[in-house]
């Protein structure tokens, strides 16, 4: 088990294997403040849609379509993606390259499929165990760290997240981006294998009246309640 501690109001805290896992929707600030916070507590920060993103790439360059489920299943088994500041697939830098449009659509398709799923949430389990990790997607809560000591639920009302994505993308559209998300949003609540869902347990948090600093400070008093009220994570 990794240990990290950070300084936090003023106190030093210790944790010990806590995985705090972010699920939510397109454009819900999951990212931005994952990022954030895995910086403030020392924490290792994985990006689990970015997995998703390095398959969907993949399979656009050796064209293979999404609907080839066996393929695509095969693509993600072998697949070797590394994350961190720059994202590898196979030993080739594809931080900018899984960002684009074509790719976030198909990512959406290729989770659809069960063995892309299995394959990596196994990769992302592998990565959590050690814990002190802040993980966010779809399904970190309910499938992935079921048992994660905090889970939190992102959302932003849908006019708000398309916003959000014109202002951090050059050059786009506010009608094609709404488009886009709310495709994607449809295909993540829709499927059959781990739809995107708030777990039970999870605490749902709606930014979209919330700067990211606030976003932030809600979480961490979570945290901090989680350390002070008998439910330390250890
Ligand atoms: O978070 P993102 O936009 O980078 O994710 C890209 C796609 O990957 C998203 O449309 C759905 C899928 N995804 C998923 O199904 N499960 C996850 N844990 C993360 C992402």
């Amino acid at each position: 088990m990794s240990l990290a501690h950070a300084l936090f109001y003023g106190v030093e805290l210790h944790f010990m294997g806590l995985v705090i896992a972010i699920d939510g929707p397109a454009g819900a600030g999951k990212s931005t403040i994952a990022r954030r916070l895995a910086e403030r507590l020392g924490f290792t920060y994985i990006d689990s849609g970015a997995m998703y993103r390095a398959v969907a790439l993949w399979a656009l360059q050796r064209e293979i379509d999404a609907s080839d489920v066996h393929r695509v299943t095969q693509l993600a088994e072998a697949a070797e993606i590394t994350l961190g500041a720059q994202i590898h697939l196979n030993g080739e830098d594809v931080t900018e390259l899984i960002r684009a449009a074509d790719v976030a659509a198909a990512a959406s398709r290729v989770a659809i499929i069960p063995g892309v799923r299995r394959a990596l949430v196994e990769k992302q389990r592998a990565l959590g165990q050690e814990g002190n990790v802040v993980m966010e997607g779809r399904d970190i809560g309910t499938v992935v760290f079921p048992a994660a000591q905090l889970k939190i639920f992102l959302d932003a009302a849908p006019h708000e997240r398309v916003k959000r994505r014109v202002t951090e993308t050059p050059g786009a559209h506010e009608r094609t981006v709404a488009g886009q998300i709310a495709d994607r949003d449809a295909r993540d609540r829709s499927r059959n294998e781990s739809p995107l869902t708030q777990a039970p347990d999870a605490v749902y948090l709606d930014s979209t009246r919330l700067s990211l600093a606030e976003v932030e400070e809600e979480i961490l008093k979570l945290v901090r309640a989680r350390m002070t009220n008998g439910k330390e994570f250890h």
